[in-house]
């Protein structure tokens, strides 16, 4: 094959997995298996610089750097919406709509999340990305298209056929929360400027005059509509305009739902609402649109907003209000962290009166003072933080906030470590009661033993009242000790027993979690027990033993050590142990002991005779790989009744599958005895 045709195969693999990645979130290959397409496109287009083509996938590590950004004038003006708060506003709104349609006609209304982000538009000719451009004033906007370009969930070339030969897509680039979290927890880490929300995340990022820097953004994108598009193409209606999209290559909101009246409209609205915690990312309301163009050309526009669109805004996610004090809270580890004490503000629909400010360093770069007007932000599952001060509101009597010399629980003395930035109380678990409650905590919660109703209260009544110092202590618990608490019944009394029982019987991932040992969260347990199959070898693992686990580095293994050298920890585990902790024991790890080394199965359904928990911890222990989602790579499903679309997707892609009872031979035939 020539250079030529090789590259524009290349292209083509990348392009279409780089749609199954990003867009449709369902991969069909490994990422190992994507990067040697990439390497193999970049090493042909280095020794061949003029096949170069602006639509190829290396185009999205980011080109030269621009001196500024171009003006660009939208071929039609990107308007703003019509916004309201209440059902009534908005039955208002469609009734004002019916008044121009004709009181029969029905109207169909689309919804979507309005995503709190960044509007772009993007012009596309012959099929490939041209142009790329803010918002702006809504008339002219700037010329972004380096920038986009290196946002993967944006088609650089459309894939299939019937695509206008020029036409305007819009949508709005947002910043994932979770990469969001983990932009700023490293930014936090490094001592440097963290970003205030995802929307000034995305704008920020799209802003950079070097297209390398926004490469490394986590950015992406929603479609939610076309600007304009060159003949031929009459679609009917917004869903239809908006399956088209998704056809040629766009992502868009699996969310999205057209209703036949406003009964459907306002239930959409609450279950959205009530999701709106879970969806990933901010959103500030819902679109609402009148589905068919028809009706949508004739209600038209007055000044700048459509007559045929609404956004029905959600509460705020963030509020500014007044920082009465900062107190310092001991977790589990020591760690002590500022919590900004707020006269008490409506936000994210709660009202929230204490708030995070992560360490004593974020605190300089905020330079926050009590008694300052702080902004709040409560989105998502994360915890309220301070994100900013409101400049020029400090009132004169407004006071530094000084990190105390001593543990305010139990008066050790706080030292900062060579780390900076973490300040941990030097009581440990032995003189700091703070720090005993928040070990035990983490000891019975759910992904830890998943002690169920022994919960943060109850385990702090349990110290408070001299029954529980060590998890140990926790196995021992009488009938009595517990009804002897203020409203426990009996009833509720022996459950909570029943569940502390229950949880004897463990895996060795989640015991290792539980030990709460510095660092070692549930991914890196699992793969301790997967790599060391039983506690004692883990226990005698040294450095370099243990940086051998994926995900350990030097840090955490240093950890791991000091944990087990202690003495008192050893102890622990001894009374953990006899109070009837157990677990099974996985195949042992000599060399060809991990006969699935390499393999990636995928549980679903129910189990009977395992738990997830036991089969997965089976599988690791094994040497494979345990996958929440079917692909091509695949080896092996295992499949319990209720099993639905991964069973079928299994079929279709042609993976084996098996039920339990098979299962269970397999993994007899490996020597891992399950009773
Ligand atoms: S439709 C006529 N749909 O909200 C305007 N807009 O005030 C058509 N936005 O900055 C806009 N999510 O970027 C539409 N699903 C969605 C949206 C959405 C966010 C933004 C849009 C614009 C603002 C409109």
């Amino acid at each position: 094959m020539n250079v030529e045709a090789r590259l524009a195969e290349l292209r083509a693999l990348i392009h279409h997995h780089n749609h199954r990645y990003h867009v449709l979130d369902d991969p069909e290959i490994a990422d190992v298996e994507y990067d040697a397409l990439f390497d193999e496109l970049l090493a042909l287009e280095a020794d061949h610089p003029e096949l170069v083509t602006s639509d190829s996938p290396s185009q999205r590590v980011g080109g030269a750097p621009l001196d500024g950004f171009r003006a660009v004038s939208h071929e039609r003006p990107m308007l703003s919406l019509e916004k309201c708060t209440t059902v009534e506003a908005l039955e208002e709104w469609l009734k004002r709509c019916r008044n121009r349609l004709g009181d029969d006609v029905p109207i169909a209304l689309a919804c979507e999340p309005k995503i709190d982000g960044v509007a772009v538009a993007l012009v596309y000719e012959d099929g490939v990305l041209t142009q790329a451009a803010t918002r702006g004033d809504g008339t002219t906007g700037e010329d972004i298209t380096a920038n986009v370009r290196t946002i993967k969930a944006v088609p650089l070339r459309l894939a299939a056929d019937g695509v206008p030969q020029r036409m305007e897509v819009r949508g709005e680039i947002y910043m994932p929360l979770a990469a969001f979290e983990r932009f700023n927890d490293q930014a936090r880490r490094n001592g440097t400027k963290a970003l205030i929300n995802p929307r000034n995340g995305a704008a920020g990022s799209l802003r950079q005059l070097d297209p390398k820097l926004t490469a490394q953004r986590p950015l992406t994108m929603f479609c939610y509509g076309l600007g304009w598009a060159d003949g031929g193409w009459a679609p009917a209606s917004h869903t239809e305009v908006m399956e088209a999209l998704r056809g040629w290559g766009f992502r868009t909101n699996a969310d999205a739902r057209a209703f036949e009246g406003i009964e459907g409209v306002e239930a959409y609205l609450d279950d959205l609402l009530a999701r709106r915690d879970t969806l990933g990312y901010d959103i500030d309301g819902v679109v609402i649109k009148v589905d068919a163009l028809a009706q949508q050309e004739t209600l038209g526009t007055v000044t700048r907003k459509p007559r045929w669109a609404i956004a029905f805004k959600y509460p705020a996610e963030e509020a500014t209000t007044r920082l009465l004090d900062v107190e310092f809270q001991v977790g589990r580890t020591g760690a002590v962290t500022p919590v900004a004490r707020l006269e008490p503000v409506f936000v994210g629909g709660v009202t929230v009166s204490n708030a995070t400010l992560h360490n004593m360093d974020e605190i300089t770069r905020l330079d926050v003072h009590i008694g300052d007007t702080v902004m709040v932000r409560r989105a998502g599952d994360v915890i309220p933080q301070v994100v900013k001060v409101v400049a020029g509101k400090r009132p004169r009597d407004a006071r530094p906030v000084v990190l105390p010399d001593r543990c305010p629980v139990c008066g050790s003395e706080i030292v900062r470590a060579g780390d900076g930035a973490v300040a941990r109380c030097s009581g440990g678990v032995l003189r700091c009661e703070a720090q005993r409650k928040e070990g035990l905590k983490h000891f019975a919660s759910r992904l830890a033993m998943d002690i169920e109703g022994l919960g943060d209260k109850l385990l702090e009544q349990l110290v408070d009242a001299g029954a529980v110092t060590d998890p140990s202590d926790i196995y021992r618990l009488e009938l009595d000790t517990l009804v002897a608490l203020p409203r426990m019944g009996q009833k509720s009394g022996e459950n909570v027993l029943a569940a502390i029982d229950h949880s004897r019987r463990t895996t060795l991932a989640r015991f290792i979690y539980a030990l709460g040992i510095r660092e070692v969260g549930e991914a890196t347990a699992s793969n301790l027990a997967g790599h060391f199959g039983d506690l004692a070898p883990l226990m005698r693992a040294d450095q370099e033993a243990l940086e051998a686990v994926d995900d350990v580095g030097p840090v955490v293994a240093r950890n791991i050590v000091d944990y087990f050298a202690d003495p008192l920890h050893v102890e622990m585990i001894e009374r953990l142990i006899q109070a009837g902790i157990v677990w099974d024991v996985a195949a042992p790890l000599e060399a060809g002991s991990r006969p699935l080394e390499g393999e990636t199965w995928v549980l679903t359904g129910t189990l009977e005779r395992l738990t997830r928990d036991q089969a997965k911890a089976h599988l690791t222990g094994l040497g494979a790989k345990v996958a929440g989602s079917v692909s091509k790579k695949t080896t092996q499903v295992v499949a319990g009744p209720g099993a639905g679309s991964k069973l079928e997707k299994a079929e279709t892609l042609g993976v084996p599958v098996m039920d339990e009872a098979a299962f269970l031979d397999r993994l007899e035939g490996y020597g891992v005895s399950v009773d």
